[in-house]
């Protein structure tokens, strides 16, 4: 039986466990072109379901296309339950460059490209990246109502966006997830966090490792992980996971062993004093510890 605790229901439809997998960084450096290790990129993908994760994050810019095809190399013909996100907002100029483009026919383009990189029928939660400023928002809103209506996505979810972009998105469609850079030493969404898990949203923290920072030792988190024979990203996973139980932890690694690491944070329980002590020192942070 699965435990409650560690699933959330996407939509109140999906069920998926509680953490996912981030597949960002199976690409080349700069989120761009191919990767460094491509068989190691491969054995990561191959171990989710093995580990129990049925829940992938990617986008058809992270490459750009390569990680969607890469899912699909690693991982068609997909096991049921498996619910792989994706998105589209974000084009690609180059290594580390990224810039919105939001027009409605970009939008649904993107989606039908990601139908056929991952080789699926529908896109299980496909989340717009960004809010381009430069075109009218309800454009944007509309053109996700256009791609559930068309049966092209089922869920759909928003990314970097405030309590008002939510509020507004959801006069057009029903908001199933946001996805914002959140993590133990940088906590600016608190307030979206806290919308999202008083309505039923999941809540997507990218970022959660800081990009690996948090794994390092040198923290207030060495003595906690000390206590539980952890490792410091391990506290800082089982810290997300116990602040809200719509938290969504999707850690990246083009690792084998890091993706060991990540997903045995599952395992950790932590007490309230040690919880609290972690949420006292870290309110308000905006960088890493
Ligand atoms: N919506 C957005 O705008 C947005 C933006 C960025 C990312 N995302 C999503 O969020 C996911 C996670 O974010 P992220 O990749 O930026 O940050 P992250 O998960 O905090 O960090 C990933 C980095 O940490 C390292 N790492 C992971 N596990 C480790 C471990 N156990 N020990 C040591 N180092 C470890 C990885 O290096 P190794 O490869 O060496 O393990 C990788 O460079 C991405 O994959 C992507 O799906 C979304």
């Amino acid at each position: 039986m699965t435990n409650p605790r560690m699933t959330f229901s996407i939509g109140g439809e999906t069920e998926i466990r509680r953490l996912g997998f981030g597949a960002m960084r199976i690409t080349g450096p700069g989120v761009w072109g191919v990767p460094a290790d491509h068989a190691e990129a491969i054995r990561v993908l191959r171990r989710l379901p093995e580990l129990g994760v049925d829940f992938i994050d990617t986008a058809d810019s992270y490459g750009p296309g390569v990680s969607e095809e890469l899912i699909r190399e690693a991982l068609h013909p997909y096991c049921a339950g498996l619910l792989i996100a994706t998105k589209a907002g974000l084009v690609r100029t180059g290594p580390g460059r990224w810039e919105p483009q939001g027009r409605p026919e970009h939008l649904i383009g993107q989606a039908h490209g990601s139908l056929r990189r991952l080789g699926v029928e529908q896109i299980g939660l496909w989340q717009l990246h960004r809010i381009d400023p430069a075109v009218p928002r309800d454009e944007q809103f509309g053109a996700v109502r256009h791609l559930i209506d068309t049966g092209v996505i089922r869920h759909a979810g928003l990314s970097e966006v405030c309590v008002a972009d939510i509020k507004a998105a959801s006069k057009h469609f029903k908001v199933a997830t946001v996805q914002n850079r959140f993590n133990l030493g940088d906590r600016g969404s608190e307030d979206v966090l806290d919308f999202c898990t008083a309505h039923g949203i999941g809540f997507i923290p990218w970022y959660p490792l800081a990009a690996g920072e948090l794994t390092r030792p040198g923290s207030l988190l060495d003595a906690i992980a000390r206590r539980h024979d952890a490792r410091v990203g391990q506290i800082a996973l089982a810290w997300l996971l116990q602040r809200s139980p719509v938290m969504l932890p999707i850690p990246g690694t083009s690792k084998v062993a890091h993706l060991l690491d990540n997903v045995a944070a599952r395992l950790i329980e932590l007490s309230d004093q040690e919880f609290c002590e972690l949420d006292r020192a870290t309110e308000g942070r905006r960088q890493a510890l």
